[in-house]
């Protein structure tokens, strides 16, 4: 039901590092850390960036949609200066940096597809289509979730990867588990629902794994509610706080 990492670091490195940069892959590797999650958007031009927001602002400098710039300006603009002077000059990294640095070292992705509002399709398409080029040629066709698993809060980016490359496994993402989970994970041919550990139940994990799916969690920061949800069943979820709760964590 879940052959993937266990404990996963959230947006690269969790709060010891800016989030969604190679900086933040690098710290969560130095942490031990077997597997990563990160957000990927589209730029004006097409090209899938490492982003949260669809505007700028928070952790890029800058005004705007993300989706207004091409890639070679997103790439050139600092994403590392808001969370430390020592980070300053970290740019935004191209999704295909950071598949090749995880691909390099070994890191498990679990890609979030994060569209900008209207670009959900083409979102999901593009990602989908690029990933399995690069797993074609690394010759990790026959197994991709080996290294790779998309997720994704859109419908409609998920589908759009599901029509793209069919056999690249995905994780359907939902804040508070919603009474038609379980269509909505078959209709996308999804492996895993990917929930919000605040509204979780010990019921609803029960039934989510008890139908044959994965059942992963995200922000999960404190040990304690770590350790509970495990033992409701919960298959993983991924931490901001990568200092307290370690990959091998049980
Ligand atoms: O993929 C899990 C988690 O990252 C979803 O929420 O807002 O942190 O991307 P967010
Ligand atoms: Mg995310």
């Amino acid at each position: 039901m879940w052959p993937y990492p266990k404990i996963i670091a959230h947006r690269g490195g969790g709060t010891l590092a800016p989030e969604n940069t190679l900086a933040a892959m690098r710290c969560g590797l130095s942490y031990g850390f077997r597997a990563v999650e990160f957000d990927v958007m589209l730029s004006r031009d097409s090209v899938p960036v490492l982003v949260h927001d669809p505007k700028l602002g928070r952790t890029v400098k800058g005004a705007g949609n993300v989706s207004d710039f091409t890639a070679a300006e997103l790439t050139v603009m600092d994403a590392g200066n808001w969370f430390g002077a020592a980070f300053a000059g970290e740019p935004v990294p191209a999704y295909e940096q950071v598949y090749r640095f995880c691909s390099d070292n070994k890191l498990w992705m679990n890609v979030e597809i994060k569209p900008a509002p209207g670009f959900e399709q083409e979102t999901g398409c593009v990602v989908a289509e690029l990933t399995r080029r690069w797993l074609t040629a690394d010759g990790c066709d026959a197994d991709p979730g080996a290294r790779i698993l998309f997720s994704s809060f859109s419908y409609a980016a998920l589908a759009a990867a599901q029509a793209a490359a069919p056999e690249i496994p995905r994780g359907y993402l939902t804040d508070a588990i919603r009474a038609d989970w379980r269509a909505q994970l078959d209709e996308l041919g999804a492996v895993a629902l990917h929930t919000n550990q605040k509204y979780l139940s010990a019921k609803q994990a029960k039934a989510v794994t008890a139908a044959g799916f994965g059942l992963f969690c995200y922000t999960v920061n404190d040990p304690a509610r770590a350790r509970k949800i495990l033992s409701w069943g919960v298959d993983a979820f991924c931490t901001d706080r990568i200092d307290l709760i370690g990959p091998d964590f049980s």
